[in-house]
C-alpha cells in the first residue's frame, strides 16, 4: 500500500510517501522543510513562528512529496500525521491538513506517537542488507525532548523502562553547547567538537573511552562533571546536575579569567552525556536480555553515542538497528512507517482526531 506521511511537531514541515508490504517499507520520497535557520536567531524554537512556518510549507512539500514520489492522490491508501507529543500549535499544522486531505479523498487516517515514530525509522528499508525489526525489543529514543529506554511487545505497544526525570539529552546538548558558541541546534557542531577533543586528550584519532578516561585530561581536578546515570535501579538518568556543573564549570572559567579548553570540555560532556545512557542500556540489557535493539530520535546522530551502544549491544549478543543519519532526526518518513503498523492493528482515526502536547 501507498502511505503518504505528515510530520509537524517541531521545527521540521515534513511529507513523505512510502510503499509498504508485510516484510518491506520503502521510501518513495520524504521531503523535510527545516525552520533552524529562522529559530537560531532566537537561539531555540519560537513555537508561534515555527507554526506559522509549518502552514506555509505544508501545502508546497506535500506537492513535492506526491511528485518525487511519481503518484498522485488517487495512488495513495492510507494517510499517517503525528498528533503527539510536540508543540501543540506546529502539530495541529499537520494534523488539521491530514484530516481535510482523508475527508476530501475517502482515504483511512493514523495519528502516530512522534516517539514511536522515531523508533519506526529503523523500520524503513534504507539499504538491500536492511532487515525489519520483530518485537519484542528494547528501544531507545534520545531527542531534543525526550531520553527514554522502552519494552515494546509489538509494533505499537511501547512500556517506558527508564527515562530521563528532567532534561532531555538533546535540549541539554543545545543548551550547554549554546554557552560555548556553538549554533542552535547544537548537536552536530557539538559533536565534533568533542571528536578533537578526545583525539587531542587521548593523542590519537577517535580513542575508546577506556584510552579516552587513562589521559591527562580526564583526571583535570577543573574538568570534572558528574554522571547522569542514577544507581538507583531503576532504568531512570538525570541531566539537570550535569547541566548545573558544567555550566558553574563554565562560570569558573569565566571568573577566573582562564580560557576554556572547549575541546576538552565537549568530549568531557560528551562522555558523561553518552556514558550514562550506555550504562543504563547496559543494566537493561541484563535485566531483560532483549535480543533486539532499536535506537531512534535526532541525538542517535551522535557518533560517540552510535559507537558506545553499538559496543554495548554486541557484547550482551544483541542486534542493534539505527537509523542512517538522515532519518535521526523528524521527518514524515518514520511517521509512514510507524502508521503503517498503526493501520495493520486497527487503529485509525477520523475527522475527530486532535493533537496533544503531551506523552501518550
Ligand atoms: O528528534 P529531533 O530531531 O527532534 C525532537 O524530536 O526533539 O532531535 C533534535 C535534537 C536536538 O537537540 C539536536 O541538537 C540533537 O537532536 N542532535 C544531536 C546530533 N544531531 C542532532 N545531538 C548530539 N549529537 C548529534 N550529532
Ligand atoms: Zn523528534
Amino acid at each position: 500500500m501507498n502511505i503518504l506521511s505528515f510530520e509537524s511537531s517541531c521545527d521540521e514541515t515534513s511529507a513523505a510517501v512510502l510503499c509498504a508490504a508485510q516484510e518491506e517499507i520503502r521510501i518513495l520520497s520524504n521531503v523535510v522543510a527545516s525552520q533552524i535557520e529562522t529559530h537560531r536567531l532566537y537561539g531555540g524554537v519560537v513555537p508561534e513562528i515555527a507554526s506559522r512556518a509549518h502552514s506555509e510549507a505544508i501545502s508546497p512539500i506535500t506537492y513535492e512529496a506526491l511528485e518525487r514520489a511519481g503518484v498522485t492522490m488517487a495512488d495513495i491508501d492510507l494517510i499517517a500525521v503525528t498528533s503527539h507529543p510536540g508543540l501543540i500549535g506546529a502539530l495541529l499544522v499537520a494534523v488539521n491538513f491530514a484530516k481535510s486531505l482523508a475527508e476530501r479523498y475517502g482515504i483511512p487516517l493514523v495519528a502516530v506517537d512522534h516517539i514511536k515514530g522515531h523508533v519506526a525509522a529503523n523500520y524503513l528499508k534504507t539499504d538491500e542488507g536492511h532487515l525489519l525489526p520483530k518485537p519484542p525489543f528494547l528501544a531507545l529514543a534520545v531527542s531534543g525532548g525526550h531520553t527514554a529506554f522502552y519494552l515494546a511487545d509489538s509494533y505499537t505497544s511501547m512500556k517506558v523502562v527508564g527515562t530521563t526525570r528532567d532534561d532531555a539529552i538533546g535540549e541539554s546538548f543545545d543548551k550547554i553547547g549554546r554557552l560555548i558558541g556553538i549554533p542552535y541546534p547544537a548537536g552536530a557542531g557539538f559533536d565534533a567538537l568533542a571528536t578533537e577533543g578526545f583525539s587531542l586528550a587521548a593523542g590519537k584519532e577517535r580513542p575508546s573511552f577506556k584510552e579516552y578516561k587513562k589521559s591527562a585530561a580526564y583526571k583535570d581536578p577543573e574538568m570534572v562533571l558528574p554522571s547522569p546515570a542514577l544507581s538507583d535501579g531503576s532504568g531512570d538518568l538525570s541531566f539537570s546536575g550535569l547541566k548545573t556543573a558544567a555550566m558553574n564549570l563554565l562560570h569558573h572559567y569565566e571568573q577566573t579569567g582562564k580560557e576554556l579548553p572547549r575541546a576538552l570540555f565537549a568530549a568531557r560532556y560528551t562522555y558523561e552525556a553518552v556514558e550514562a545512557v550506555a550504562k543504563t542500556a547496559d543494566r537493561l540489557m541484563t535485566q531483560y536480555s532483549p535480543t533486539a535493539f532499536l535506537v531512534a530520535g535526532g541525538v542517535a546522530a551522535n557518533s560517540h553515542l552510535r559507537r558506545r551502544l553499538a559496543e554495548i549491544a554486541d557484547r550482551h549478543g544483541c542486534r542493534m538497528w539505527i537509523p542512517p543519519l538522515s532519518l535521526c532526526g523528524d521527518n514524515a518518513a518514520m511517521i509512514g512507517a510507524q502508521g503503517y503498523y498503526e493501520y495493520l492493528a486497527g487503529h485509525l482515526a477520523d475527522a475527530t482526531l486532535n493533537a496533544s502536547a503531551l506523552d501518550d
